[in-house]
């Protein structure tokens, strides 16, 4: 049978910081309250003409560049983003900006658990036959869709790209080992930005004319059952993707969990009974990158030298649909 692993990493973030004490001076808030909740110190944010796609695909270029394949040996490009460029996706655009011109491309929506159903896509696409190259990309710019006068929310997010090169390869060599992934459509009005509609041309008289969409509305989140919600969810699912993968979490190498924050990392490495050493964390420097978050932190570790060769690492993403789900690689 065709296994996957993964090849390579890349990662990309925006110039500008912003630090608690910036933060502090648009909404009433302090960096002692904000690292105390969340964790988090600074975040990044797009600005002038730094784009979305310009991220994705920079961190999409790291990735085929530490796993030495060419452009033209891309199959697929999965963009995993809930805030593309252009409302019909970002997907093509980064295959041609990276010049995969054997590859066709789509997005995958589903928020901060974006990235975790990106690569269990890419693992079925191999499976299936076929494709030996799958570039998995998570990039969210949460930024634009935040509410920068609402100290529940703003403080948390940043901008962020991340990416790996999942390959083809046979099944002794398999590096994703086991998954689990959840909805819960129930809980969508715990976290979402949604649609909105401009009525304008329905109450004016005449029914002549559709409703016109007009944008989107800022991020809207309960944060305590966001925070119930992860700290429930999240040790179930990795504990179901660890039994599918034949695997007890005392020989995990490593956790990492989509970064939301850091009361939620160590709630679920405490349940889990993982110790702090194995935990990977930087969501100090970047806050809540979304889809991004999880391919980000990899990138930084495998470029430290702290993951090797034959590691396992157990990930998990987590947010708004409700959605929620695990992956164990073995790097
Ligand atoms: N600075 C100062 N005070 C604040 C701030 C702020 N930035 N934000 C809220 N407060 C106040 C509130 O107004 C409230 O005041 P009150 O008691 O006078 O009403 C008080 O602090 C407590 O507010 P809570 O919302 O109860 O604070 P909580 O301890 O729950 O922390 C937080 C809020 C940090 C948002 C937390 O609930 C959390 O992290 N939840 C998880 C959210 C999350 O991670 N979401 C993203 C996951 S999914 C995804 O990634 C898209």
């Amino acid at each position: 049978g065709l296994g996957s692993k993964l090849v390579g990493s890349g990662s990309a973030v925006p110039k500008l910081t912003i630090s608690n004490d910036d933060l502090a001076q648009i909404v009433e808030t302090s960096d002692e309250w904000i690292s105390v909740r969340t964790g988090i110190r600074n975040r990044r944010v797009l600005t002038g003409n730094e784009t979305l796609g310009g991220l994705a695909a920079e961190a999409a270029k790291g990735a085929l560049l530490m796993a030495e394949v060419e452009a033209d040996a891309v199959d697929l490009v999965i963009l995993c983003t809930s805030t593309p460029d252009d409302l019909f996706g970002g997907g093509s655009q980064i295959q041609r900006d990276l010049g995969c011109k054997n590859a066709w491309a789509f997005d995958i929506t589903a928020a901060c658990s974006g990235f975790i159903i990106g690569l269990i896509t890419a693992t079925r696409f191999i499976k299936g036959g076929g494709f030996q190259n799958i570039l998995v990309i998570g990039a969210d710019a949460l930024s634009r869709n935040v509410d920068w006068t609402d100290r529940g929310t703003c403080i948390l997010f940043g901008d962020a790209a991340g990416a790996v090169l999942v390959q083809a390869c046979n099944s002794e060599e398999d590096g994703l080992l086991g998954f689990d992934v959840h909805s819960d459509g129930n809980g969508h009005r715990q976290l979402h930005a949604l649609a909105t509609y401009d009525h304008a041309a329905e109450s004016n008289g005449t029914r002549l004319f559709p409703p016109k969409r007009s944008s989107y509305s800022c991020i809207q989140m309960n944060g305590q059952e966001v925070f119930r919600f992860a700290v429930r969810c999240v040790p179930q699912s990795i504990e179901a993707a660890l039994e599918e993968a034949g695997i007890p979490s005392s020989s995990i190498d490593w956790l990492l969990l989509h970064q939301a924050n850091q009361r939620i990392i160590d709630a679920v490495a405490g349940r889990l009974e993982i110790p702090h050493e194995k935990v990977i964390s930087n969501l100090a420097n970047y806050g809540n990158t979304s889809a991004a978050s999880i391919p980000l932190a990899l990138d930084e570790v495998v470029r430290a030298g702290k993951v090797q060769a034959g590691n396992t690492i157990a990930t998990a993403g987590f947010g708004a649909g409700l959605t929620w789900g695990s992956a164990i690689i073995r790097w």
